[in-house]
């Protein structure tokens, strides 16, 4: 038995494998309204075999997108096209999660295909951004955030909650709290851009407490039976590897006492300045740390989809659920070729009954009927 194709339990809900598809931007949203295309991209990730699939970033107020084409969760009406994501990918065997979060003075850009930069101020298609100081990111993304008041910040908490309660009545059964990659809550959590000096800044815990507290007000809403998770960068790469892991398991035991489920490890992208190592599995050792200082569940992505490295991760107990991107761009139906690649072929693992019973036809009876 494969431990990568074992299933996994986490309060009320099972995933038929540890493969959970990493949530990915789409950027096809019009007014954060999803359309044709994200009914078309989210089943056929589902139906490919993963255990789980993780909707894009979604944005929990307009000024929360990243783009003009991202998806959101901020009105009632946009509730019914989630649902009905949800319960496709649900038809196709797997789990809907979906990912949710303001990107804080990372908003307000272009389309990656159309500069990936932030879009000019006369530009009527951007907004204002707002962050914990009025520090701009840098380089392409060089416009000037507004900083956010205490009101601002009980504002977004709010729609935090508001979009947190709209996911659950859309049918998401797994939600993931985008507290990573230099969005808002990360930027509250970096030195880097939090140089506020009230209760949401100063010093490590000022800059933990607006995670903290979206973290509390979202439990209160989402479901006890349902996993609540968050992804969060936990290493940035600029030479402070070891202060930064410490200050993130220190977060993550409170983030676990305040009811976190499990956290998806990334990288914090809060600033411009690391030095990435990339390569196979380059972020395990890190996330398996946490994994073992903190105790809670972990999920982790980055490189992390060669068949024997995923195999390795779940089976040496680094990981609960490896994520994969872009090999399910490359190829949907990853997880089968996974399957048959670590040689445990048994689709039943994986495909739904209408294409696994003619697959394990076809293996086994040298392509006749
Ligand atoms: C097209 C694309 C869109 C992405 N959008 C998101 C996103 O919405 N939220 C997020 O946390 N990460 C996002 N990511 C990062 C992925 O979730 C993942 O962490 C990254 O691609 C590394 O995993 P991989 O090596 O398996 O591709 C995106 C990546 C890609 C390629």
């Amino acid at each position: 038995m494969s431990a990568l194709f074992s299933s996994y339990r986490l309060k009320d809900v099972t995933l038929r494998n540890r493969i959970a598809v990493a949530p990915m931007c789409q950027y096809q949203a019009q007014d954060g309204f999803v359309n044709d295309w994200h009914f078309t991209h989210y089943p056929s990730l589902a139906r490919g075999g993963a255990g789980l699939v993780i909707v894009e970033a979604t944005a929990v107020s307009p000024e929360g997108r990243i783009t003009p084409g991202c998806t959101g969760l901020w009105k009632d009406e946009q509730t019914e096209g989630m649902a009905k994501i949800a319960a496709s990918i649900k038809a196709a065997g797997a789990v809907a999660g979906i990912q949710i979060g303001h990107a804080g003075r990372k908003a307000s850009v272009n389309l990656p295909w159309e500069g990936d930069d932030h879009i000019p101020a006369d530009d009527p298609r951007g907004w204002e951004t707002i962050a914990p100081s009025a520090i701009p990111f840098g380089g392409a993304l060089s416009k000037v955030p507004r900083e956010m008041s205490v009101s601002d910040i009980a504002r977004v908490k709010a729609d935090f909650v508001s979009a947190a309660r709209r996911a659950k009545d859309a049918g998401f059964e797994w939600l993931e709290l985008h507290f990573a990659h230099g969005f808002l809550a990360s930027s509250f959590f970096s030195a880097y851009s939090n140089q506020r000096t009230d209760a949401y800044g100063g010093d490590q815990a000022g800059r933990n407490r607006f995670m903290i507290e979206t973290l509390a007000a979202i439990r209160e809403v989402w479901p006890e039976s349902l996993p609540l998770t968050v992804r969060f960068g936990i290493v940035e790469f600029d030479g402070r590897d070891e202060e930064a892991l410490g200050q993130s398991i220190a977060v993550i035991k409170q983030l676990k006492a305040g009811g976190l489920d499990l956290i998806s490890t990334s990288m914090g992208f809060s600033a411009p300045v690391g030095n990435v190592p990339w390569g196979p599995a380059f972020l395990l050792p890190f996330a398996s740390r946490i994994r073992s200082e903190t105790g809670i569940a972990v999920a982790s992505a980055w490189l992390l989809d060669a068949p024997s490295d995923a195999e390795k991760a779940i089976a040496d107990n680094q990981l609960d659920v490896v994520m994969m991107a872009r090999a399910m761009l490359a190829n949907p139906h990853y997880p089968y070729q996974l399957a048959m690649a670590l040689g445990k072929e048994n689709p039943a693992w994986t495909l739904p009954a209408p294409y696994a019973h003619w697959l394990a036809r076809y293996r086994s009876n040298n392509g006749s009927l």
